[in-house]
C-alpha cells in the first residue's frame, strides 16, 4: 500500500487530500503544529478507511522541523510515493511595511520548507524510479496580489523547474494553482471573503480530485474548473498593464478592509482603555470620601471624650 505524506493536512485543501487519499486506500503522513487536531484525525481516518496514519508535529517555519520532516521523506525503509506541500496561510501585509516578521515566515512556510521537503522527496523517489510532487500554489501566482502573490508565484516557477530536471525519471512534479476555497485561510488571515460571487468558489474536494488526476497524468501545472482555467488564460496572455490595474483593485479593497478593521480595533481599544481609567479615577475618588468621613468620625469621637474627661474631673 502506498504512502502519501501531506503538510497542513488538518484543515482545507490539506484536510481534503487526506481525506481523498485515506478513501483510496493510501496509508498517510501528516504534518502540522497542533497535534491533538491531527491525533483526532488520524483516530478518525483509521476508523473510516482502515489506513495507517502517522502524524509528526512540526512548524515549517523552523529550519530543525523541516530537516524532520525532510528525515522522515528519505527513510528508505518507510517510502513517501506522494509529497504534497500544501501548509501555508494569507498574507497581506503591505510591501511597504517595516515589521518584515510575517513575510519572513510566509517565505519559510511556502518557499523554504518546500525548497528542503520537494528536495529530499525528489531524491528519494528518483532513487526508486517513481513518485509524485504536488506543490500548492494559487491562481494568485498570475496576478500581483503583495508578497503572497510573489511567493505563490516563486512556488509555480520552482514546480515548474522541478518537473525539468525530474523530466525521464519516473517522478513527476505538479503546481496545483487553486481559485478561491473555503477554508480556515481567510479567517486565519483576518480577511472576510463574504463579499465575493459564489462563482469564484470551488468545493475543495473537487479541487483535490482534479489535482490528483492532473498529477498521475504527469501534469506539470493543475488549475482545476473550467472556469480558472479560463480566469488564468485571460491572466497570461492578457496586457499586463491589465492585469496590474486589476489586481491594485483587489489589493486595495483588501488592504481597506483591515484598515478599516485595525481602525474598528483601536476605537474598542481606546474604549476600553477609557473605562479602565474611569474606573480607577472613581476607586481613588471614593477612597478618598471614605478616608475622609472616617477622619471626621474619629476627630467627633475624639473632641467628644476629651469633652467627656474635662466634666469628669
Ligand atoms: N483557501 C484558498 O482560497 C487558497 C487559494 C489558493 C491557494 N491556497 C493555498 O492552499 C494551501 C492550504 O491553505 P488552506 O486554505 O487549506 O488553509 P487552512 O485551512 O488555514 O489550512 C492550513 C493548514 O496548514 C497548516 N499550517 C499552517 N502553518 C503551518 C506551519 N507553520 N507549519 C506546519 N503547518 C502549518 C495548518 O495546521 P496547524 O495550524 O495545526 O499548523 C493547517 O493544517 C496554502 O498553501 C494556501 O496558500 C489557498
Amino acid at each position: 500500500m502506498a504512502t502519501a505524506l501531506v503538510t497542513g493536512g488538518t484543515a482545507g485543501i490539506g484536510h481534503a487530500f487526506v481525506q481523498a487519499l485515506a478513501a483510496r486506500g493510501d496509508d498517510l503522513v501528516i504534518v502540522a503544529r497542533n497535534t491533538a487536531r491531527m491525533q483526532a484525525l488520524a483516530d478518525e481516518l483509521g476508523g473510516d478507511y482502515g489506513v495507517q496514519v502517522e502524524c509528526i508535529t512540526a512548524d515549517l517555519s523552523r529550519r530543525d522541523d523541516v530537516d524532520r520532516v525532510a528525515a522522515r521523506i528519505e527513510d528508505p525503509d518507510r517510502p513517501i510515493e506522494l509529497l504534497v506541500n500544501n501548509a501555508g496561510f494569507g498574507l497581506h501585509s503591505r510591501l511597504l511595511d517595516p515589521d518584515v516578521e510575517q513575510h519572513r515566515l510566509a517565505i519559510d512556510v511556502m518557499c523554504f520548507a518546500v525548497l528542503v521537503l520537494s528536495g529530499a522527496a525528489a531524491r528519494a523517489m528518483t532513487a526508486r524510479g517513481h513518485g509524485r510532487i504536488i506543490n500548492v500554489s494559487s491562481t494568485s501566482a498570475w496576478i500581483m496580489a503583495g508578497n503572497y502573490s510573489a511567493i505563490k508565484a516563486w512556488v509555480l516557477r520552482y514546480t515548474e523547474s522541478l518537473a525539468v530536471e525530474l523530466r525521464g525519471t519516473g517522478v513527476t512534479a505538479t503546481a496545483l494553482c487553486p481559485g478561491w476555497v473555503h477554508t480556515e485561510f481567510h479567517d486565519r488571515a483576518g480577511i472576510s471573503a463574504t463579499n465575493l460571487p459564489d462563482i469564484v468558489w470551488i468545493p475543495a474536494d473537487q479541487l483535490v480530485r482534479e489535482c490528483l488526476r492532473d498529477a498521475e497524468a504527469g501534469k506539470v501545472i493543475s488549475i482545476p474548473t473550467l472556469k480558472w482555467k479560463v480566469a488564468i488564460a485571460v491572466a497570461q496572455y492578457g496586457p499586463r498593464s491589465f492585469v496590474r490595474w486589476f489586481s491594485g483593485k483587489l489589493s486595495s479593497s483588501r488592504h481597506e478592509q483591515k484598515d478599516r478593521q485595525k481602525a474598528r480595533m483601536a476605537e474598542r481599544v481606546q474604549t476600553v482603555a477609557q473605562m479602565a481609567s474611569d474606573s480607577v479615577h472613581l476607586a481613588a475618588e471614593t477612597t478618598r470620601h471614605a478616608a475622609e468621613s472616617t477622619r471626621q468620625r474619629v476627630t467627633t469621637a475624639l473632641h467628644r471624650e476629651g469633652g467627656d474627661s474635662g466634666s469628669q474631673a
